[in-house]
């Protein structure tokens, strides 16, 4: 099978009440970890490539270790650009052969938001095979690449504008500010309650009535979230105790995104989580083995973990296991 753009997926997704992983790859063992997990689980799966990881690993590496990881797994992926940032990086990625793209003006003025991302359709849809385009209204905190949106500076999706926005700019997809942000530090612990037994940080509630008016106005439209990470304690744990130094990092609870799953989210975007999974499995690793020194040994102990994490997420909080 060929790569795929996300029209059917989401369409299957959306009346299925689960979502597709949209996960970051950076590198051959996180490509390998992820579509390994998503063919044991006998799920769709999309690979998502940001503008650093093309500047980091070159798109046409990028590119060819997807196309082998469809061909080892047969299974429907999408390959997609995150976070694109203008015109020109979405054409070049739609000619490079991605099956979907991201164009993120969300800290533009709405009217140019609007013309940019109308402009990235006319050119996806026209290509052939249709490629697919991801909009985003509303900012999230966080890291992303150049752009740094401090704590306080993010904006909710206003639901009045998503019927507008969708209607002018053709757009496949949509991503919305609901509370999530970037990074493996999402709550500044002061937004955030501590547990009294544990002294971990728990965050605010995501904002669902602004899921569910969107929803509402857009009925059967794809919804894509963001800062999709947990930060699973077990793996800061595991950093921690071999040398990490990780404090308050706090991620969105796993029960929520399962939730926004069961609505209208479609896709949701996880990387931090990839990240805290392949450190713990190298951290453990040299920790354990001080005396190795073959990359394969510590960074394969990264790939398991990784594949591991992806495996959960996929059972226990997508719910696209079982879905092809
Ligand atoms: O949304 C941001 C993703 O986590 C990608 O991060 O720009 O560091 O590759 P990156
Ligand atoms: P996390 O930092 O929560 O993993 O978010 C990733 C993301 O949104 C990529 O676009
Ligand atoms: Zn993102």
């Amino acid at each position: 099978m060929p790569l795929v753009n996300t029209i059917e997926m989401f369409e299957k997704a959306y009346k299925g009440g689960y979502a597709i992983g949209a996960f970051n790859c950076n590198n051959m063992e996180i490509v390998q970890a992820i579509t390994e997990a998503a063919k044991e689980c006998n799920s769709p799966v999309i690979l998502q490539v940001s503008a650093g990881a093309r500047k980091y690993a070159k798109p046409v590496y990028l590119k060819k270790m997807v196309e082998a990881a469809v061909e080892d797994t047969g299974l429907p992926i999408v390959l997609h650009l995150d976070h694109g940032a203008d015109f020109e990086i979405c054409k070049d990625c739609i000619d490079g052969g991605f099956t979907s793209v991201m164009i993120d003006c969300s800290s533009r003025p709405f009217e140019e938001n609007i013309a940019i991302t109308r402009k990235v359709c006319e050119y996806a849809h026209a290509h052939k095979p249709y490629v697919t385009v991801e909009a985003e209204l509303g900012t999230l905190a966080g890291i992303e690449d150049e752009v740094k949106v401090e704590h306080g500076a993010e904006s909710y999706t206003k639901p009045e504008d998503v019927e507008e926005f969708v209607k002018r700019t053709g757009c496949d997809s949509l991503a919305i500010a609901i509370g999530t942000s970037h990074g493996a530090y999402k709550f500044k612990p002061e937004q955030c309650t501590r547990d009294p037994k544990t002294g971990k940080l728990l965050p605010p509630p995501l904002r669902f009535d602004i899921l569910e008016e969107v929803s509402r106005r857009l009925p059967g439209f794809p919804i894509v979230l963001h800062g999709s990470s947990s930060v699973n304690q077990e793996y800061v744990d595991i950093i921690n105790a071999h040398g990490g130094k990780l404090v308050d990092a706090v991620g969105v609870p796993e029960e929520q995104l399962r939730h926004a799953a069961r609505l209208a989210v479609c896709k949701i975007n996880i990387d931090s989580d990839l990240r805290l999974a392949m450190t713990a499995g190298i951290r453990e690793h040299f920790d354990e083995h001080p005396e190795h020194f073959d990359p394969r040994q510590y960074v394969g102990d990264g790939r398991k973990y990784v594949k591991e994490l992806v495996k959960h997420k996929i059972t226990e909080v997508l719910g696209s296991n079982d879905k092809i």
